[in-house]
């Protein structure tokens, strides 16, 4: 069984005066038995230095340095303390242009550096409603996991984007089916497929995450909203804990 790992994307929310939630939740779940992620915008990763939890950017270039204006490279990140960071998230697909080719070189990039990518996939709206979502997860899964990829670099995340930000959230049937053929994808391409963990994303909360996670081959959240306050993320890291 992997580890089961609770992910918290700030997206472009936060100040330094919210690093107290990140301390609280380090106190609070300071033996836990789950890995617990929080990827906060950039300009606070360094200040999360000497945390107990383990801090992600939530994006890196596919190169090492370069004439790359606004951009941030994985070495950079790695340096100022992050161990994993978040590729191909929808929005970062969706505002950004990011290809699955450009998903796979930047998680390729934080490979060399030796951070977890945490690669996002997920279909849209239409997709599922036209019956295509599992073939869309192939095409993410195949053009955006490099062929590298193993347990201790990657972690998959499965958010629909209908999902995100939305409250709405599939029915567990819904996630099931996804979760296992993701798994059986894994399982067909990697040496490591069994152990790679795979994360649900979308509306999570405290309420629907103990449901969410009896799911078989769900290893854990990668949560927004509801990670920026510690009150709210602990109800969800608890129920992880709390998981079979
Ligand atoms: P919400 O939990 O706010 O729906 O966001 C999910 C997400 O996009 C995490 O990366």
């Amino acid at each position: 069984m992997p580890r089961k790992l609770a992910a918290g994307n700030w997206k472009m929310n936060g100040l330094r005066a919210n690093l107290t939630e990140i301390e609280t939740l380090a106190e609070r779940h300071a033996d836990s038995q789950v890995d617990i992620l929080i990827c906060p915008p950039a300009p606070l990763i360094a200040s999360c230095q000497g945390t107990l939890l383990e801090i992600g950017g939530q994006d890196c270039h596919a190169a090492v340095s370069g004439a790359h204006t606004g951009d941030i490279s994985a070495q950079m990140l790695a340096d100022v303390g992050a161990t994993y960071v978040i590729i191909g998230h929808s929005e970062r697909r969706a505002d950004h242009g990011e290809t699955d080719a450009i998903v796979a070189a930047k998680s390729e990039a934080a490979y060399a550096t030796g951070l977890t990518a945490v690669i996002c996939l997920g279909e849209t709206l239409e997709e599922r409603e036209a019956g295509t979502t599992l073939s869309v997860i192939d095409t993410q899964l195949a053009g955006s996991v490099p062929d590298t990829a193993a347990a201790h670099n990657t972690v998959i995340a499965y958010e629909p984007v209908w999902a995100i930000g939305t409250g709405k959230v599939p029915t567990l049937d819904q996630i099931a089916e996804v979760h296992a053929h993701i798994r059986s994808r894994l399982v067909a391409r990697f040496s490591e497929g069994a152990k790679m963990r795979i994360l649900y994303g979308g509306s999570v909360k405290g309420s629907n995450a103990p449901d969410i996670f009896g799911v078989p081959h769900v290893d854990g959240a990668l949560v927004g909203g509801a990670s920026l306050k510690a009150d709210d993320f602990s109800e969800i890291i608890t129920a992880l804990e709390n998981s079979k």
